[in-house]
């Protein structure tokens, strides 16, 4: 049977590299609203058939998704069958309207958790221009019968769980590295231990040294709790050491055998395949081979903290209000696509599920910055950083006013990178009328549904040392730090890290939403039981990212109903 259009699929197929002429891109465009993938050589067919929309008209109407293969458009092509009608509402609103095709109303409420929500890929440049609002408010699963009354008729209820904004007491030293590392290691081992899944009770690792006779075979191991550091490949094996406060010792990670399918060797097998990451905290259980050359412990069995099924919180009825996520809108950079933030805010003054929107969450890089990379300011409409600010003041008030806006920092922001950061500067804070600034990151409550906002800087660790995380995957290094219980456990990676006495980037509570930007791409889905959603930019492809072969997903709305946890993805690009 065909192939739908899921990531695995996409990993097999991977989108081949075209120099998109205008018909080209018209195809494309045309073939990802219709949810299909086509591979090399059907490209070049489609490019010389008179009127390929006929065909992906017949695809659809054969309920033909994900990827098509030559086999496949051969089959299309001897069923020659031609659109004469519209199939249902979704072609009506099509053919009578040019600009809904380019922007499709996306749904991240899927069935299959898995699934992402599919965004646009390639930015258009614009000329600055306000397109009036494509479509009415159209999303059957976003019933707006959900909402009992308008946002602005509900008052607003945030609660901080976590801001290191003001707690900030780290003074650098020595011993707050090690503070902070006992503290992630207490938490996580606590985890661990209560999930009741090592299968003894943990001992330090100088007294499994000590006893190294005792734990001499699979059925006589030793459990451990510890950090892991040194993490190296020779072949399929994982080597590490793992560390706690007494002492530390190396492991070695064997792949299972074809033969070993216990849950066991399925858990070594899928981190052998994935790796670990410096500094992450494990639970393994293993044993010496007394008669053996190497005198590495022997890893029988491995565990990162649980995370399980999640129940996810409510709003209620009464209080049924939509949060909205965006992340990255760079104000003050060339590439800020200024004219798709003033659709954006037409739609918000005009469509009815603007209505339900209480909270608009920017997840950091809400400026540009000014001396972030070399070069930096050829690259600047607004060369001044207090004067970025002063327009995301603008932009963000231009919004209406039932909508509470609430600005985390990144990377790009004029605070320190060291996480977590504290938030935005009062003097900075000023320029806003309203707006609730806190830290990066920062795990709150809209409403009683706890929210992780994370800027993800981290997400660059998790693509360096995991191997199936990738830059256009962002939301698998989401799923793995919810799995690690971190948002970034690497020190002297890629992310600066403050050692602060207690370790906050610890994921203590399982968050009902947990958002990240930073990568500039765009994903909306459930993990166990957890809204995941990585925030679109609202800034184009730059020229760092033209070199890279980048392709951000920008301007694209992600809403939640925090009563039904529905959700919606809406594109203004
Ligand atoms: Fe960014
Ligand atoms: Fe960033």
């Amino acid at each position: 049977m065909f192939c739908f259009f899921k990531r695995n699929c996409l990993e097999r197929y991977p989108p081949p590299v075209i120099m998109a002429d205008g018909r080209w891109r018209e195809i494309s465009i045309r073939l990802a609203n219709a949810g299909l993938f086509a591979v090399a050589g059907v490209q070049a067919k489609l490019m010389d058939i008179e009127n390929p929309n006929d065909i992906i008209d017949s695809a659809q109407k054969l309920g033909i998704k994900g990827v098509m293969t030559e086999e496949i458009l051969e089959e299309i092509l001897e069923k020659n069958i031609s659109i004469q009608e519209p199939i249902g509402d979704n072609k009506k609103n099509t053919e009578t309207n040019p600009i809904a095709d380019l922007v499709p109303i996306l749904d991240g409420t899927a069935e299959s958790t898995n699934i992402p929500v599919k965004g646009r890929v390639i930015a258009p440049i614009n000329d600055p221009e306000t397109i009036p609002a494509s479509r009415p408010h159209n999303l059957p699963h976003f019933s707006l019968s959900d909402f009992t009354m308008p946002a602005n008729e509900i008052d607003t209820e945030i609660e901080i769980h976590f801001d290191i904004t003001g707690n900030s007491i780290t003074e650098g030293k020595m011993s707050d590295i090690l503070s902070c590392f006992n503290s992630r290691l207490e938490k996580l081992k606590r985890i661990i231990v209560q999930s009741g899944r090592l299968r003894n009770i943990p001992t330090d690792i100088t007294q499994v040294i000590r006893n190294r006779t005792r734990y001499s075979s699979y059925e006589n191991t030793a459990s451990i709790v510890g950090l892991v550091t040194d993490v190296r490949y020779n072949g399929d094996n994982l080597y590490f050491n793992i560390e706690d406060k007494s002492g530390d010792i190396a492991c070695v990670l064997y792949p299972a055998r074809a033969t070993e399918s216990s849950p066991e060797a399925k858990r070594r097998n899928n981190i052998a395949i994935a790796g670990l990451m410096n500094d992450d905290v494990i639970g393994i259980t293993g044993h010496f081979n007394p008669g053996g050359r190497s005198d590495k412990f022997i890893i029988d069995d491995i565990h990162l903290p649980p995370i399980e099924k999640h129940e996810k919180r409510t709003s209620g009825p009464d209080k049924a209000v939509s949060a909205a996520f965006i992340s990255d809108i760079h104000v003050g950079s060339k590439t800020f696509l200024e004219a798709q933030w003033m659709k954006m805010v037409k739609w918000f003054h005009e469509d009815p599920l603007a209505k339900t929107i209480k909270y608009l969450v920017l997840s950091g890089d809400a400026v540009d910055g000014v001396g972030i990379y070399p070069n930096q300011d050829k690259e600047l409409e607004i060369v001044d950083i207090y004067q970025q600010y002063e327009e995301v003041a603008r932009l963000t008030e231009l919004l209406p006013d039932w909508v509470e806006t609430i600005i985390l920092p990144g990377n790009h922001d004029a605070v320190r990178p060291a996480e977590p950061q504290p938030s935005l500067d009062p003097m900075i804070q000023q320029y806003f009328n309203r707006a609730t600034f806190v830290g990066n990151p920062c795990d709150f409550s809209l409403h009683g549904v706890r929210t992780l906002s994370y800027h993800g800087v981290s997400i660059m660790d998790f693509v360096s040392s995991i191997k199936h995380v990738t830059f256009s995957t962002p939301e698998v290094a989401m799923e793995e730090m919810l799995e690690r219980r971190h948002l970034a456990p690497s020190w002297g990676g890629k992310t600066p890290l403050s050692p602060e006495p207690e370790d906050h980037m610890v994921i203590e509570e399982i968050p009902d939403i947990f958002v990240t930007g930073h990568v500039h791409g765009h994903f909306c889905g459930d993990y166990k039981g957890s809204t995941l959603i990585q925030s679109s930019t609202w800034q184009d492809q730059t020229g760092y990212m033209r070199m890279l072969g980048f392709q951000p997903k920008p301007c694209i709305l992600t809403v939640v109903n925090l009563y039904t946890h529905k959700t919606a993805s809406i594109p203004f690009a």
